[in-house]
């Protein structure tokens, strides 16, 4: 998945290029700057001092040690004073140039930690929004895996009012099926004589069950004679009712999406990218006509295509997956689809920060 959010130790975390919160004299400090240093080892402070220290929105790599990646990008965030001081650009700097280093050295996958938001006081939601935006900026034209490794889940912050619509949203949901179920349990209550019918009604086809049976379709018991007459006919045709069942089914998940990419005018790179899903995936969807793809990749697709929800419980049938509504990520979904937000990083937020599996991940 080109950009994901987890919620870890970067110490523990495996990628190419781990990045390092540092400060200007690149010499340890507290925080993920003590953290990767304790776990790198002492070779990385002798590594260090051979640097010259670096300034404010720049990086400087160094090997990876006992941390196990290959590179450490030491990168130097802003101290947050009013937002005046340049900041934000300083902030963006320290992703940019981290970005164009691990490119440089050859890096598949970077891991970043939120720069700045710990002590150097930068607002959280603040920092978390332009770790994103400029990773987004950097994936429209390079192919790598960034991941935003958050430490402290409860720091990860979406706006109070989002938060609040999309919990509403939920709960509205749950609430609305205990109304049904409870309605259901006394519509069933009150009339024993339908419960005596459906009684009877299982006896007769139990009685039904017990007389001999035919084999049909594909292995099944064939229903009576007298509800299917005539079956018998078909036995010599069985094989080319199988054969035409298959033919005729439904167009697959791979090719409603390669034709609903190009009904609405965009080119596969455009979708894919829009997805969150990295171009490995993409070809093995495009080149397997019955490529089955994880849920949460269908539901990428729906929105990167900005499916309204009847089309995407479309897309989602294909795969063999619908949009409950007694599951959170479902509810989610949902929730941004209907309000006509199709921003995947918005939406991955939420997910992230309601716990649930992100779209497009693998
Ligand atoms: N893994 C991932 N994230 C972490 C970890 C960890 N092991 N530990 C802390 N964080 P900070 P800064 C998060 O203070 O604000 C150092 O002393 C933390 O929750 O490490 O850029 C340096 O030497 C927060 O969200 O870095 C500098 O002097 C984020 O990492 C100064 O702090 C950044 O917090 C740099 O301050």
């Amino acid at each position: 998945m080109p950009f994901c959010l987890v919620r870890a130790d970067i110490t523990k975390f495996s990628a190419d290029a781990i990045v390092n919160a540092a400060n200007s004299s690149l010499l340890g400090g507290g925080g993920v700057d003590g953290a990767i240093h304790r776990a790198a080892g002492p070779e990385l402070l002798a590594e260090c001092r051979l640097l010259g220290g670096c300034e404010t929105g720049q990086a400087k790599a160094t090997k990876g040690y006992g941390l196990g990646c290959k590179h450490i990008i030491h990168t130097v965030g802003p101290v947050w004073e009013d937002g005046e001081q340049g900041e934000r650009e300083l902030l963006q700097s320290c992703y940019r140039n981290s970005l164009a280093l691990a490119e440089s050295l050859g890096c598949k996958s970077i891991a970043f930690p939120l720069i700045s938001a710990g002590v150097y006081g930068y607002p959280k939601r603040e920092a978390i929004e332009v770790a994103e935006s400029e990773a987004r900026r950097f994936l429209e034209d390079h192919e790598m895996d960034i991941t935003l490794v958050i430490f402290d889940k409860d720091s990860f912050e979406i706006s109070a009012e989002r938060f609040e619509g999309i919990r509403q949203f939920i709960d509205d949901a749950y609430a609305k099926i205990r109304e049904d179920k409870e309605r259901g349990r006394r519509e069933m209550m009150g009339n024993a004589a339908c419960f005596n019918a459906l009684a009877a009604a299982a006896a007769v086809l139990k009685d039904e069950e017990a007389k001999p049976k035919k084999k049909g379709l594909f292995g099944r018991a064939k229903k009576t004679e007298s509800a299917v007459p005539n079956y018998d006919a078909c036995d010599a045709a069985e094989e080319c009712a199988a054969e035409d069942y298959f033919s005729m089914r439904d167009e697959s998940f791979s090719q409603a999406l390669l034709r609903l990419i190009d009904e609405r005018g965009m080119t596969d790179v455009e979708a894919y990218k829009r997805a969150n899903i990295d171009r490995k995936l993409f070809s093995k969807i495009r080149s397997d006509v019955h490529y089955k793809p994880k849920k949460q990749t269908a539901v990428a697709f729906a929105v990167a295509l900005k499916l309204d929800i009847r089309e995407t419980e479309d897309l989602l049938s294909k795969a063999g997956y619908a949009l409950s509504n007694s599951l959170d990520f479902d509810l989610i979904v949902r929730y941004h689809i209907v309000h006509g937000i199709y921003d995947i990083f918005e939406i991955n937020d939420a997910l992230f920060r309601f716990d649930q599996t992100l779209l497009g991940q693998n």
